[in-house]
């Protein structure tokens, strides 16, 4: 009888110590997270995003999509990881309006060859880089427009088959 007091006063203890190192006061976590809401979040545009792709000598980009918030301000760092120069292997990164056909703009864009391969006064993209070497990196900083699937592709001479794809806004 004795006994069974003895050992239930223990367990009792030890219970009440486990309990007792519990981390405390986690209610007070709350009150100081209530400063955030405010009356702007409705309209609070997207933070700003930056994106990457790599280009390299086997004339690919390592995505095949691109993904960003209407009206978010992206940066898109474009990356070339091959050795060649960019007369034999030159990437850039466009970014087509909707509507636009990849093959027609690619064919007007292989004339720009004075022009890095944009279309000199071309109403039909979004946005695009320069065009880069091998080890080289460049970027561009553009809204994204309205939510919806565009295309985007490197405008160099026979580089659209393969490296093109697609910039989604959500
Ligand atoms: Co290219």
């Amino acid at each position: 009888m004795k006994y069974t007091v003895i050992f239930a006063a223990i367990a009792f203890t030890l219970a009440s110590c486990g309990g007792g190192s519990d981390k405390t006061d986690s209610g007070n976590n709350n009150a100081t997270q209530q400063e955030t809401p405010n009356a702007d979040t409705e309209t609070a545009k997207p933070e700003p995003v930056t994106l990457t792709i790599d280009g390299n000598d086997q004339m690919q980009y390592d995505k095949k999509e691109l993904h960003a918030k209407a009206g978010q301000e992206v940066t898109l760092e474009l990356t070339h990881s091959g050795t060649m120069d960019k007369q034999a292997m030159g990437h850039n990164w466009c970014l087509l309006k909707k509507g636009v056909d990849m093959n027609a703009f690619a064919m007007e864009a292989m004339k720009a060859n004075d022009n890095q391969y944009i279309p000199k006064g071309s109403n039909q993209l979004i946005a695009h880089t320069d065009l880069i070497g091998g080890g080289e990196k460049t970027s561009v900083t553009f809204t994204a427009p309205k939510a919806g699937t565009y295309t985007f592709l490197c405008s160099f001479p026979g580089h659209h088959a393969t490296m093109n794809g697609k910039f989604i806004v959500d």
